[in-house]
């Protein structure tokens, strides 16, 4: 898809699905939380679901976490507009509760229409809803975050919700450790190709770290 398609076409997903009515969110939904960034972006980061913030203003991370994620991106060389930003909802959960399985089938479509225009070469996941999800695994974050998984046409870098590492310190170096593992993979990622480990080696046994014998950091 070239330049001025990939805008368009993500105009018109939104103009698509911002009146969905899929699930009973959009009853107390003040704003549905499309998204925001840049179409063309190589990294495309996603979390979980609107905060009480993000459904007033309609966009996500615009809260603490947010904050967190613009110092984040930062710290790499990145604006917020230069990368793609959504969530597995788009709409909030009432009191922020964790999403349910029946909100998450449904609203997924929504994302995987997002990564078929926007098509980055990298994408994050932010904690466990959107890891679990777009690795298609019900295994926790601990065991996957920082590593690196190739399925269909992207890399999928699981890393903590920065949520959870503003509530925990020992996981805010982590995930500013794996910013800078972010960057190192998006200036290789075009070398790359066999390397990165396959979403088939997300077996039970397989826990040991593999980035090393990857030899990809
Ligand atoms: N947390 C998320 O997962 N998404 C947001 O948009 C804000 C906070």
């Amino acid at each position: 898809m070239d330049k001025p398609d990939k805008r368009e076409k993500l105009k018109e997903l939104y103009l698509d699905i911002r009146d969905c009515q899929r699930c009973g969110l959009c009853k107390s939904r003040t704003k549905f939380v499309f998204g925001s960034g840049s179409a063309y972006a190589e990294v495309m980061f996603v979390g979980e679901a609107p905060g009480k913030n993000e459904d007033l203003q309609g966009l996500p991370f615009v809260g603490q976490a947010g904050k967190l994620l613009d110092e984040l991106l930062g710290s790499i060389g990145f604006d917020r507009s230069e990368v793609f930003i959504a969530n597995v909802l788009k709409c909030r959960p009432p009191g922020n509760r964790d999403p349910r399985i029946e909100e998450i089938n449904v609203c997924k479509d929504h994302l995987m229409g997002q990564i078929k225009v926007i098509d980055p070469k990298i994408i994050c996941t932010l904690g466990k809803f959107s890891t679990q999800l777009l690795l298609n695994t019900d295994k926790g974050i601990t065991g996957l975050r920082g590593k690196v998984f190739r399925i269909d046409n992207h890399i999928i870098m699981p890393i903590n919700h920065p949520a959870a590492a503003l509530y925990m310190p020992s996981k805010m170096e982590i995930l500013k450790q794996d910013f800078q593992k972010i960057k190192k993979l998006l200036d290789s990622a075009s070398e790359v190709s066999d390397s990165e480990q396959d979403i088939s080696s997300l077996e039970p046994e397989d826990n040991q770290d593999k980035d090393e014998q990857l030899g990809l950091f």
